[in-house]
């Protein structure tokens, strides 16, 4: 018998070793690397005789005529991350953490598509088939069209889905649990799920098809075990929300037939995912009117603008070190703001514990929100409220000054569809148009905080 090729690879980033050790060093987990058979070994060795490729023809650029038409479910904010619907013949992602929702939110995308006419296959790998159909019952999509089965072994599957009428869409629910029998690792190891998904991405690819996989996520936001995964797809979602609130959010990573910006916000109700429509309403239905340190971002999400309220609390702080503590920013992007209020404006913060919270769990990555951030910080130290009608924008510079930012008119037009009266932003960047809201136009972040030091 042939000597077994033993390799040991890390189970969070796929990183190959020879030898067993603790600690990854191509991605710094700790404990992540097993024993695994390579892959070359699990290859018959007649498959892996050197034979001379076969010759093909090349194509040219031009010609792409008419491609096929996208996969809409009409599930509006599912299909505008997607970018427009589904792409036949591609294979996405969708990664989150355990319970956040995504076989619910699959159940009812296959059900929609079902109603549409597509012939759709969800293979579960976690549940009985018994048990997604109480699922699809509670959420009142038991009569829709969809293949189901449950299944791990993805040559099985693959055999299922070419014995059967052309198939349009694939749920794999979740990737991790396939296993591939051309491979002897464990269920689960990377090994096994690169492998499997290797084997849907050539499915995909040759049928047609549009595969959706779905991946759970580690403790630390990465697409738990093979981020090689990653790199396979034509796309990842990422679907988020935290425990105590009931929205969720799915963001566009990755996209290579659509934007990276979009998403699209859902509610967890009793009977499954709602679309919200504004999602604005829903981030500032809570509003605490008239309390200092609270201040309303009017923010961008791709094409859509999103108003959420930047919460700060600042206290003198017992600790040598004192707390710094974000929930849904960027705590570098905190640490530069402090520091610039420091330099350029007086306002020391060095002896205060500070904590940042962006209101019912929604996470910014703008850089827009420096001047919502700064204002609510200096609101709460000097205790006085901002005005409640006002929403503020705008990018701090390191030497103090505010920047402009992209899309100002849909942010306006926004705070002005919610109520807001007006608005604390960068100057300049003003098209000339009269804006629907009054505008104050600061150039620096000292002329905001001696405009709050005045109320
Ligand atoms: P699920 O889709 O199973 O999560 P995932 O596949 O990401 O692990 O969602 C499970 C959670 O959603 C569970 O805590 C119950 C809740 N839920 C509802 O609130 N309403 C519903 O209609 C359904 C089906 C689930
Ligand atoms: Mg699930």
């Amino acid at each position: 018998m042939a000597k077994r090729d033993h390799t040991f690879v890390c189970q969070s980033c796929g990183a190959v070793y020879s030898r067993w050790q603790g600690k990854c060093d191509a991605c710094g987990a700790w404990n992540t690397i097993a024993e695994e058979v390579a892959v070359a070994a699990a290859v018959p060795a007649a498959q892996r005789s050197s034979r001379k490729g076969r010759a093909f023809a090349l194509e040219s650029l031009e010609g792409v005529g008419n491609p096929t038409p996208r996969l809409v479910c009409g599930i509006g904010e599912l299909d505008r991350v997607a970018g427009g619907g589904f792409v036949p013949g591609s294979i996405l992602l969708i990664g989150g953490d355990p319970g956040i929702g995504k076989s619910t939110l699959l159940v009812q995308a296959s059900a929609a598509l079902a109603t549409r006419g597509l012939n759709v296959v969800y293979v579960s790998g976690e549940e009985a088939v018994d048990q997604v159909r109480m699922r699809a019952q509670r959420l009142g999509l038991a009569g829709a069209k969809v293949g189901l089965a449950a299944e791990t072994n993805a040559e099985n599957i693959l055999a299922t889905l070419a014995g059967g009428p052309p198939v349009h869409v694939v749920v794999i629910d979740s990737i991790q649990t396939m296993w591939s029998d051309s491979v002897e690792s464990a269920p689960g190891t990377v090994t096994q799920v690169r492998t499997s998904a290797q084997l849907l991405v050539r499915y995909a690819k040759q049928t047609g098809a549009c595969v959706i996989l779905v991946g759970h996520v580690t403790k630390d936001g990465q697409i738990a075990g093979p981020r090689v995964v990653e790199h396979m797809v034509d796309a990842v979602f990422s679907f988020e929300g935290d425990g105590g609130h009931q929205f969720r959010v799915l963001r566009a990573q990755k996209n290579r037939f659509g934007p990276t910006d979009e998403i699209g916000v859902f509610e967890m109700t009793g009977g499954g995912l709602k679309e919200v429509a504004n999602p604005s309403e829903l981030f500032l239905s809570n509003r605490d009117l008239g309390a200092p340190g609270t201040a309303v971002f009017a923010g961008m999400e791709g094409t859509r603008p999103v108003l959420v309220e930047i919460q700060a609390l600042v206290a003198p702080s017992s600790l040598g070190t004192p707390r710094r503590a974000v929930v849904g920013w960027d705590p570098n992007r905190l640490s530069m703001v402090l520091a610039v209020l420091d330099a350029r404006c007086g306002v020391r913060l060095g002896g205060h514990d500070v904590y940042l919270n962006v209101a019912g769990g929604f996470r910014i990555a703008e850089p827009a929100a420096d001047l919502a951030v700064a204002a609510a910080l200096v609101s709460s130290l000097t205790g006085a409220p901002l005005p409640a009608d006002a929403v503020y924008f705008g990018e701090a510079s390191l030497t103090g000054a505010v920047r402009q930012v992209s899309q100002a008119p849909a942010r306006l037009k926004e705070a002005a569809k919610l109520g807001f009266a007006r608005a604390v932003i960068p100057a300049g960047g003003q098209d000339g148009s009269t804006p629907p809201v009054e505008v104050d136009a600061i150039s620096s972040l000292a002329q905001l905080v001696a405009s709050i030091a005045a109320r």
